[in-house]
Protein backbone atom coordinates (compact mmCIF):
# COMPACT_ATOMS: atom_id res chain seq x y z
CA UNK A 1 0.00 0.00 0.00
CA UNK A 2 1.12 3.75 -0.32
CA UNK A 3 -0.41 5.66 2.27
CA UNK A 4 0.37 9.82 2.14
CA UNK A 5 0.84 11.86 5.35
CA UNK A 6 -0.29 15.08 5.95
CA UNK A 7 -0.14 17.63 9.20
CA UNK A 8 -2.47 20.65 8.76
CA UNK A 9 -3.03 23.83 10.79
CA UNK A 10 -1.39 25.40 13.87
CA UNK A 11 1.55 23.20 14.66
CA UNK A 12 1.94 21.16 17.85
CA UNK A 13 4.66 19.02 19.67
CA UNK A 14 4.19 15.70 18.59
CA UNK A 15 3.73 16.32 15.16
CA UNK A 16 7.07 14.75 14.67
CA UNK A 17 6.95 11.65 16.86
CA UNK A 18 3.26 10.55 15.42
CA UNK A 19 4.87 10.93 11.94
CA UNK A 20 7.46 8.46 12.91
CA UNK A 21 5.70 6.27 14.33
CA UNK A 22 3.45 5.56 11.30
CA UNK A 23 6.56 5.14 9.39
CA UNK A 24 8.14 3.02 11.59
CA UNK A 25 5.60 0.31 12.33
CA UNK A 26 3.95 1.17 8.30
CA UNK A 27 7.87 -0.05 6.76
CA UNK A 28 8.54 -2.33 9.66
CA UNK A 29 5.24 -4.26 10.44
CA UNK A 30 3.19 -3.63 7.03
CA UNK A 31 5.68 -2.45 4.12
CA UNK A 32 3.40 -0.02 2.87
CA UNK A 33 5.05 2.89 0.86
CA UNK A 34 5.02 6.48 2.16
CA UNK A 35 4.44 9.81 0.44
CA UNK A 36 4.88 13.23 2.11
CA UNK A 37 2.16 15.70 1.61
CA UNK A 38 3.75 19.26 2.41
CA UNK A 39 1.74 22.00 4.07
CA UNK A 40 -1.67 20.67 5.35
CA UNK A 41 -4.27 20.08 3.34
CA UNK A 42 -2.23 22.19 0.06
CA UNK A 43 0.60 19.65 -0.49
CA UNK A 44 -2.56 16.95 -1.54
CA UNK A 45 -4.47 20.08 -3.35
CA UNK A 46 -1.03 21.24 -5.66
CA UNK A 47 0.76 17.90 -5.62
CA UNK A 48 3.81 19.51 -3.62
CA UNK A 49 4.95 16.12 -1.89
CA UNK A 50 8.42 15.17 -0.29
CA UNK A 51 10.08 11.93 0.51
CA UNK A 52 8.85 10.05 3.70
CA UNK A 53 10.60 6.72 4.56
CA UNK A 54 12.77 5.70 6.95
CA UNK A 55 15.67 8.39 6.49
CA UNK A 56 13.31 11.14 7.18
CA UNK A 57 11.81 10.13 10.12
CA UNK A 58 15.64 9.45 12.09
CA UNK A 59 15.75 11.32 15.17
CA UNK A 60 12.88 13.48 14.86
CA UNK A 61 10.53 11.74 17.89
CA UNK A 62 11.60 15.19 20.48
CA UNK A 63 11.60 17.42 17.73
CA UNK A 64 8.86 20.69 17.57
CA UNK A 65 6.88 21.48 14.78
CA UNK A 66 6.50 19.25 11.65
CA UNK A 67 8.88 17.72 9.18
CA UNK A 68 5.92 17.98 6.84
CA UNK A 69 4.93 21.96 7.28
CA UNK A 70 1.33 22.83 8.26
CA UNK A 71 -1.28 25.42 6.92
CA UNK A 72 -4.75 26.04 7.30
CA UNK A 73 -5.54 25.77 4.23
CA UNK A 74 -9.29 24.70 3.20
CA UNK A 75 -9.83 22.69 0.01
CA UNK A 76 -13.39 23.47 0.20
CA UNK A 77 -13.04 26.84 -0.10
CA UNK A 78 -10.89 26.50 -3.27
CA UNK A 79 -12.65 26.02 -6.56
CA UNK A 80 -12.83 22.35 -7.96
CA UNK A 81 -10.23 21.43 -4.68
CA UNK A 82 -11.90 18.23 -3.83
CA UNK A 83 -11.37 17.04 -7.69
CA UNK A 84 -7.97 18.21 -7.54
CA UNK A 85 -6.97 16.50 -4.30
CA UNK A 86 -8.26 13.27 -5.77
CA UNK A 87 -6.77 13.75 -8.99
CA UNK A 88 -3.39 14.20 -7.47
CA UNK A 89 -4.21 11.18 -5.00
CA UNK A 90 -4.77 9.12 -8.47
CA UNK A 91 -1.22 10.52 -9.89
CA UNK A 92 0.73 9.64 -6.59
CA UNK A 93 -0.88 6.21 -6.86
CA UNK A 94 -1.91 6.88 -3.04
CA UNK A 95 -4.20 4.04 -1.54
CA UNK A 96 -5.03 5.98 1.88
CA UNK A 97 -4.49 9.51 3.77
CA UNK A 98 -3.56 9.85 7.31
CA UNK A 99 -4.63 13.32 8.23
CA UNK A 100 -3.06 15.11 11.29
CA UNK A 101 -4.75 17.49 12.81
CA UNK A 102 -7.46 19.37 14.83
CA UNK A 103 -11.10 20.57 13.92
CA UNK A 104 -10.82 22.25 10.52
CA UNK A 105 -8.09 19.48 9.32
CA UNK A 106 -10.40 16.37 10.35
CA UNK A 107 -13.37 18.50 9.34
CA UNK A 108 -11.87 18.40 5.30
CA UNK A 109 -11.06 14.57 5.96
CA UNK A 110 -14.57 14.18 7.56
CA UNK A 111 -16.32 15.49 4.56
CA UNK A 112 -13.39 13.65 2.22
CA UNK A 113 -14.03 10.37 3.98
CA UNK A 114 -17.89 11.03 3.01
CA UNK A 115 -16.88 11.76 -0.43
CA UNK A 116 -15.12 8.19 -0.43
CA UNK A 117 -11.76 9.03 -0.18
CA UNK A 118 -9.80 6.53 1.98
CA UNK A 119 -8.52 8.38 5.44
CA UNK A 120 -7.52 7.76 8.70
CA UNK A 121 -7.50 10.75 11.14
CA UNK A 122 -4.97 11.45 14.13
CA UNK A 123 -6.15 14.42 16.30
CA UNK A 124 -3.58 17.23 17.12
CA UNK A 125 -4.39 20.53 19.15
CA UNK A 126 -2.42 22.12 21.85
CA UNK A 127 -6.31 23.49 22.82
CA UNK A 128 -7.58 19.65 23.59
CA UNK A 129 -10.62 20.70 22.01
CA UNK A 130 -11.31 17.73 19.98
CA UNK A 131 -14.38 15.78 21.23
CA UNK A 132 -14.05 11.84 21.32
CA UNK A 133 -10.37 11.62 22.75
CA UNK A 134 -9.41 12.09 26.29
CA UNK A 135 -6.73 14.58 25.21
CA UNK A 136 -4.54 15.42 21.90
CA UNK A 137 -1.13 15.23 22.29
CA UNK A 138 0.47 19.01 22.48
CA UNK A 139 -1.77 19.74 25.28
CA UNK A 140 0.41 18.42 27.83
CA UNK A 141 3.52 20.69 26.25
CA UNK A 142 1.54 23.36 26.31
CA UNK A 143 0.09 23.37 29.54
CA UNK A 144 3.68 22.81 31.22
CA UNK A 145 4.91 25.87 29.47
CA UNK A 146 2.29 27.83 30.56
CA UNK A 147 2.83 26.44 34.28
CA UNK A 148 6.12 27.42 33.85
CA UNK A 149 5.50 30.51 33.04
CA UNK A 150 3.12 31.82 35.66
CA UNK A 151 5.18 30.21 38.38
CA UNK A 152 7.97 32.63 37.33
CA UNK A 153 5.47 35.23 37.52
CA UNK A 154 4.78 34.66 40.64
CA UNK A 155 7.72 35.96 42.07
CA UNK A 156 8.05 39.31 39.82
CA UNK A 157 4.97 39.91 40.41
CA UNK A 158 5.14 39.90 44.50
CA UNK A 159 8.37 41.88 44.04
CA UNK A 160 6.71 44.72 42.44
CA UNK A 161 3.37 44.29 44.03
CA UNK A 162 2.03 44.43 40.42
CA UNK A 163 -0.94 42.50 38.80
CA UNK A 164 0.44 39.64 36.16
CA UNK A 165 -2.24 39.12 33.61
CA UNK A 166 -1.19 35.94 31.37
CA UNK A 167 -2.85 35.35 28.18
CA UNK A 168 -2.83 32.06 26.95
CA UNK A 169 -3.57 30.22 23.64
CA UNK A 170 -8.07 28.73 23.32
CA UNK A 171 -9.68 30.89 20.99
CA UNK A 172 -12.96 28.76 21.67
CA UNK A 173 -11.48 25.95 24.85
CA UNK A 174 -10.23 27.05 28.06
CA UNK A 175 -8.33 23.91 28.85
CA UNK A 176 -4.81 25.39 28.92
CA UNK A 177 -5.69 28.32 30.93
CA UNK A 178 -7.73 25.60 33.49
CA UNK A 179 -4.78 23.20 34.07
CA UNK A 180 -1.90 25.68 34.05
CA UNK A 181 -3.81 28.21 35.87
CA UNK A 182 -4.49 25.61 38.75
CA UNK A 183 -1.24 23.92 38.24
CA UNK A 184 0.53 27.42 38.60
CA UNK A 185 -2.00 28.34 41.02
CA UNK A 186 -3.46 31.33 39.90
CA UNK A 187 -5.83 34.00 41.51
CA UNK A 188 -8.42 33.79 38.84
CA UNK A 189 -9.07 31.66 35.48
CA UNK A 190 -10.86 33.35 32.85
CA UNK A 191 -11.97 30.95 29.79
CA UNK A 192 -14.46 31.50 26.64
CA UNK A 193 -16.88 28.98 27.91
CA UNK A 194 -17.93 31.94 30.84
CA UNK A 195 -17.90 35.11 30.13
CA UNK A 196 -16.48 36.79 32.84
CA UNK A 197 -17.69 39.54 35.39
CA UNK A 198 -15.24 42.99 35.31
CA UNK A 199 -16.57 43.69 38.57
CA UNK A 200 -15.87 40.58 40.44
CA UNK A 201 -12.26 40.38 38.86
CA UNK A 202 -11.26 43.38 40.22
CA UNK A 203 -13.10 42.20 43.80
CA UNK A 204 -10.83 39.07 43.76
CA UNK A 205 -7.62 41.53 42.85
CA UNK A 206 -7.94 43.73 45.71
CA UNK A 207 -8.84 40.48 48.11
CA UNK A 208 -5.46 39.00 46.90
CA UNK A 209 -3.27 42.28 47.49
CA UNK A 210 -5.05 42.28 50.99
CA UNK A 211 -3.57 39.18 51.29
CA UNK A 212 -0.27 40.47 50.77
CA UNK A 213 -0.22 38.81 47.62
CA UNK A 214 0.22 39.68 44.27
CA UNK A 215 -2.37 38.24 42.08
CA UNK A 216 -1.90 36.51 38.80
CA UNK A 217 -4.48 35.79 36.36
CA UNK A 218 -4.55 33.59 33.60
CA UNK A 219 -6.97 34.52 30.61
CA UNK A 220 -7.49 31.85 27.57
CA UNK A 221 -7.32 34.44 24.38
CA UNK A 222 -11.26 33.39 23.49
CA UNK A 223 -12.33 34.80 27.05
CA UNK A 224 -14.75 37.75 26.56
CA UNK A 225 -16.54 39.67 29.33
CA UNK A 226 -20.16 39.62 30.29
CA UNK A 227 -22.05 41.78 27.68
CA UNK A 228 -22.07 45.23 27.58
CA UNK A 229 -19.38 45.05 30.76
CA UNK A 230 -16.31 45.94 28.50
CA UNK A 231 -14.97 46.96 24.76
CA UNK A 232 -13.34 44.16 23.23
CA UNK A 233 -11.82 44.40 19.15
CA UNK A 234 -12.67 41.89 16.61
CA UNK A 235 -9.73 40.53 14.67
CA UNK A 236 -9.64 39.00 10.72
CA UNK A 237 -11.33 35.45 9.73
CA UNK A 238 -9.04 32.80 8.32
CA UNK A 239 -10.27 30.61 5.53
CA UNK A 240 -12.69 28.52 8.28
CA UNK A 241 -13.58 31.62 9.20
CA UNK A 242 -11.75 31.60 13.05
CA UNK A 243 -11.24 34.62 14.42
CA UNK A 244 -7.54 36.05 14.79
CA UNK A 245 -7.49 36.66 18.51
CA UNK A 246 -4.95 38.06 20.79
CA UNK A 247 -5.39 41.43 22.61
CA UNK A 248 -8.03 40.21 25.71
CA UNK A 249 -4.80 40.14 28.12
CA UNK A 250 -3.59 43.57 27.56
CA UNK A 251 -7.24 45.07 27.64
CA UNK A 252 -7.92 43.18 30.74
CA UNK A 253 -4.76 44.60 32.78
CA UNK A 254 -5.74 48.11 31.28
CA UNK A 255 -9.09 47.46 32.59
CA UNK A 256 -8.11 46.42 36.10
CA UNK A 257 -5.23 48.74 36.64
CA UNK A 258 -8.19 51.81 35.45
CA UNK A 259 -10.21 50.17 38.41
CA UNK A 260 -8.31 49.44 40.52
CA UNK A 261 -5.53 51.92 40.59
CA UNK A 262 -3.10 48.86 40.62
CA UNK A 263 0.21 48.56 38.49
CA UNK A 264 -0.91 45.44 35.92
CA UNK A 265 0.57 44.04 33.20
CA UNK A 266 0.17 41.79 30.36
CA UNK A 267 2.14 38.95 29.04
CA UNK A 268 0.96 36.74 26.06
CA UNK A 269 2.63 33.41 25.51
CA UNK A 270 1.57 33.13 21.84
CA UNK A 271 3.11 30.75 20.10
CA UNK A 272 6.05 29.87 23.01
CA UNK A 273 3.47 27.11 23.96
CA UNK A 274 3.34 25.72 20.71
CA UNK A 275 7.24 25.43 19.91
CA UNK A 276 9.98 23.34 21.30
CA UNK A 277 10.17 19.37 22.11
CA UNK A 278 7.25 17.62 23.18
CA UNK A 279 6.62 16.60 27.32
CA UNK A 280 7.16 12.37 27.54
CA UNK A 281 3.65 12.48 27.47
CA UNK A 282 3.43 13.84 24.84
CA UNK A 283 5.42 11.98 22.88
CA UNK A 284 3.94 8.78 24.30
CA UNK A 285 0.32 9.68 23.17
CA UNK A 286 1.65 10.92 20.00
CA UNK A 287 3.64 7.82 19.12
CA UNK A 288 0.74 5.18 20.03
CA UNK A 289 -1.86 7.28 18.16
CA UNK A 290 0.60 7.14 15.10
CA UNK A 291 0.96 3.64 15.46
CA UNK A 292 -2.76 2.81 15.62
CA UNK A 293 -3.67 5.29 13.26
CA UNK A 294 -1.54 3.09 10.37
CA UNK A 295 -3.23 -0.18 11.49
CA UNK A 296 -6.48 1.19 10.75
CA UNK A 297 -4.83 2.43 7.38
CA UNK A 298 -3.66 -1.55 7.17
CA UNK A 299 -6.77 -2.88 8.46
CA UNK A 300 -8.52 -0.73 5.63
CA UNK A 301 -10.81 0.81 8.43
CA UNK A 302 -11.36 3.99 6.89
CA UNK A 303 -13.43 7.05 8.39
CA UNK A 304 -11.94 6.73 11.42
CA UNK A 305 -9.97 8.85 13.94
CA UNK A 306 -8.04 7.36 16.73
CA UNK A 307 -8.60 8.35 20.15
CA UNK A 308 -7.65 8.07 23.52
CA UNK A 309 -10.01 6.40 25.94
CA UNK A 310 -8.31 6.27 30.00
CA UNK A 311 -5.13 4.41 28.74
CA UNK A 312 -6.63 2.35 25.71
CA UNK A 313 -6.31 3.85 22.30
CA UNK A 314 -9.43 3.22 20.16
CA UNK A 315 -10.67 4.30 17.09
CA UNK A 316 -14.07 6.69 16.65
CA UNK A 317 -15.67 7.78 13.54
CA UNK A 318 -14.20 11.04 12.24
CA UNK A 319 -17.38 12.84 13.76
CA UNK A 320 -17.60 12.21 16.74
CA UNK A 321 -13.92 13.96 16.81
CA UNK A 322 -15.39 16.70 14.97
CA UNK A 323 -18.83 16.96 15.01
CA UNK A 324 -18.76 19.17 18.10
CA UNK A 325 -16.00 21.09 20.08
CA UNK A 326 -14.96 19.99 23.80
CA UNK A 327 -15.55 22.99 25.88
CA UNK A 328 -14.85 22.91 29.83
CA UNK A 329 -18.65 22.16 31.21
CA UNK A 330 -19.07 24.87 34.31
CA UNK A 331 -18.84 22.16 36.92
CA UNK A 332 -15.63 21.39 35.98
CA UNK A 333 -14.91 25.66 35.92
CA UNK A 334 -16.47 25.27 39.70
CA UNK A 335 -14.35 23.59 41.24
CA UNK A 336 -11.52 25.34 39.95
CA UNK A 337 -13.54 28.79 41.39
CA UNK A 338 -13.13 27.51 45.08
CA UNK A 339 -9.47 28.74 44.81
CA UNK A 340 -9.95 32.51 43.57
CA UNK A 341 -8.77 35.04 45.22
O1 LIG B 1 -5.59 25.79 17.14
C1 LIG B 1 -4.44 25.91 17.90
C2 LIG B 1 -4.11 27.36 18.13
O2 LIG B 1 -2.84 27.41 18.72
C3 LIG B 1 -5.13 28.16 18.93
O3 LIG B 1 -4.99 28.01 20.31
C4 LIG B 1 -4.86 29.56 18.47
O4 LIG B 1 -5.99 30.37 18.61
C5 LIG B 1 -4.52 29.39 17.04
O5 LIG B 1 -4.02 28.06 16.90
C6 LIG B 1 -3.52 30.38 16.53
O6 LIG B 1 -3.31 30.12 15.20
P1 LIG B 1 -2.23 30.82 14.28
O7 LIG B 1 -0.88 30.28 14.66
O8 LIG B 1 -2.61 30.43 12.90
O9 LIG B 1 -2.34 32.27 14.55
Amino acid sequence: MRVGVLTGGGDCPGLNAVIRAIVRRGVAEYGHDFVGFRDGWRGPLDNHTCALGIPQVRGILPRGGTILGSSRTNPFMVDGGVERITDNLRAEDVDALIAIGGEDTLGVATRLADLGVNVVGVPKTIDNDLSGTDFTFGFDTAVNIATEAIDRLHTTAESHHRVLVVEVMGRHAGWIALHSGLAGGANVILIPEQPFDIDKVCGLVERRFQLQYAPIIVVAEGAVPAEGTMATVAGELDAFGHVRLGGIGDRLAQEIEKRTGKEARAVVLGHIQRGGTPTAFDRWLATRFGLHAVAAVHDGDFGKMVALRGTDIVRVDLIEGTGALKTVDPERYAEAEVLFG
